[in-house]
């Protein structure tokens, strides 16, 4: 049998492996797939990438240089922009971006045009797996319809699956190896040989009873993170007019045991996963009638957290006799979360665009982001030195890097708006400003 067979394959670790978009999903992705001892073909329609992962170069900065390297250099892993390389390969996995239209509408041309390019090579013998985040019912209705036209069929010839990647940049303690990994296939058949694939280097696999599951499993994780940091949010807004410190009420909280878990507020939602995968199942639910009450209603609070955030500014300036129109300032972190370089969806460039607009002259400085393009104007980190800090009328904290010198801003900021608590051992202060 054709799944048995394959199943061999991937025992044995003889199957060819392919992984669609090599971002920041795919690299460390391929890169434990390689570890493992596969081979490792990474296809990607950005070529300086392609060139720079066969140079042994990583571009991700959870994954080392000196990994991509040792991978590339005894052959398990390689990269290229070429997809005619499909027709040799056992299993694909696809990690290509699932952004938003500008209309806010899901944009998942990208999957269909990697849906497209497999669909040309595919044969018997072929497990896909889709690990891109999407709303409920994209394997099916996009992947498995394109795939049906072949006239192949699945479970039988080829396998299809759902699995949602869970990776967390940054983060030191979870990665791609010991994150449990879910899975879903459109059959039993393709579920057990997914989970047999992962299962080669992931320490925990585990299945679900569909595509659909896997899918909405995502969608549930990333959605109560978004609920959840839009209902503390509101709180912080309900603290500030109540005039009660909105951290030192959640520090307490969580000191219960139990049926409590702490979120924190900030200046809004960031990366590709949190702001942006709640509103593919909004959408969907819209396709069938049904509004999604939370996700609108978080979505609404998150994105009003710039202008919350710019509020605190210009009430900190009147303090001075100061207006916003004129004023230097300067904003600490632009990526979207501590010691990372991502600035996908990152609220500090809303809140950079949000202080422009009332005529503010507003610098940036971020370890992890050296050159900032917003809107066709380039920008470059500055570095904070004794003598410049004292020259900006305010200083917006946005991310909570822990290479800065905090302590060094606390002593020498005319004023602070802090919206990560960061300043919470060097405070309190008048001179700052807490979300
Ligand atoms: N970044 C995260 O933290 C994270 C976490 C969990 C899930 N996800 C999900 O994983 C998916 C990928 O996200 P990412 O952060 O890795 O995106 P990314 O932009 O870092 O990487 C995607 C890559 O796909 C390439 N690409 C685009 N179209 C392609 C095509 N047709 N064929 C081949 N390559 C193509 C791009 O050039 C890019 O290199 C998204 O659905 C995202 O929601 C991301």
């Amino acid at each position: 049998m054709i799944s048995e067979q394959l199943l061999k394959k991937i025992q044995e670790k003889d199957a060819l492996l392919a992984v669609i978009g090599m971002g920041y999903v795919g690299l460390p992705l391929a890169v434990e797939m390689a570890q493992a001892g596969f081979q490792v073909t990474g296809i990607d329609i950005d070529q300086e990438k392609m060139r720079m992962l066969n140079k042994g170069i990583s571009y991700i900065q959870d994954i080392s240089s000196d990994q991509v390297y040792d991978l590339v250099q005894k052959g398990f892993l390689q990269g290229t922009p070429d997809f005619s390389i499909l027709k040799s390969v056992d299993c694909i996995s696809i990690c290509v971006p699932t952004p938003l239209r500008k209309t806010r509408d899901p944009d998942i041309s990208f999957i269909i045009n990697a849906t497209n390019e497999v669909k040309n090579h595919l044969h018997s013998g072929q497990l896909i797996i889709l690990e891109s985040t999407s709303y409920p019912g994209t394997t099916e209705e996009i992947m498995l319809q394109q795939f049906e036209e072949t006239g192949l069929k699945v479970g039988q010839d080829y396998f299809l699956c759902f699995s949602p990647e869970r990776v967390d940049p940054g983060n030191t303690v979870y990665m791609t190896r010991n994150t449990p990994k879910i899975i879903g296939g459109i059959t039993p058949a393709c579920s057990e040989l997914g989970r047999a694939f992962y299962e080669c280097f992931i320490d925990t696999v585990i299945p679900v009873s569909s595509a659909r599951a896997a899918e909405m499993v995502k969608l549930l994780e990333n959605t109560f993170r978004s609920v959840n940091i839009g209902l503390v949010n509101e709180i912080a807004l309900m603290c500030d007019r109540l005039e009660i410190d909105v951290w030192e009420v959640i520090e307490a909280a969580a000191s219960k045991p139990f049926g409590f878990m702490p979120f924190y507020p900030g200046p809004g939602l960031g990366g590709h996963c949190i702001p942006i995968d709640p509103v593919f199942l909004s959408w969907k639910l819209k396709t069938l009638n049904y509004t999604a009450r939370f996700i609108d209603l978080a979505t609404e609070i998150n994105t009003h957290m710039p202008h919350y955030v710019v509020s605190k500014v210009t009430l900190g300036l009147n303090r001075f006799k100061k207006a916003v129109n004129g004023s230097r300032i300067l904003i600490m972190g632009v990526s979207y979360k501590r010691d990372i370089d991502d600035i996908r969806e990152s609220p500090a460039i809303d809140i950079f665009r949000l202080l422009q607009a009332q005529g503010a002259v507003v610098s940036y400085t971020d370890p992890f982001v050296p050159i900032l393009r917003i809107d066709g104007q380039e920008y470059t980190s500055i570095e904070l030195t004794g003598k410049n800090i004292p020259e900006f009328d305010a200083v917006v904290i946005t991310t909570d890097h822990t290479r800065f010198d905090l302590k060094q801003v606390v002593e020498q900021a005319q004023l602070i708006i802090d919206t990560r608590n960061a300043t919470k051992k060097l405070g309190p202060k008048d001179t700052i400003i807490k979300i």
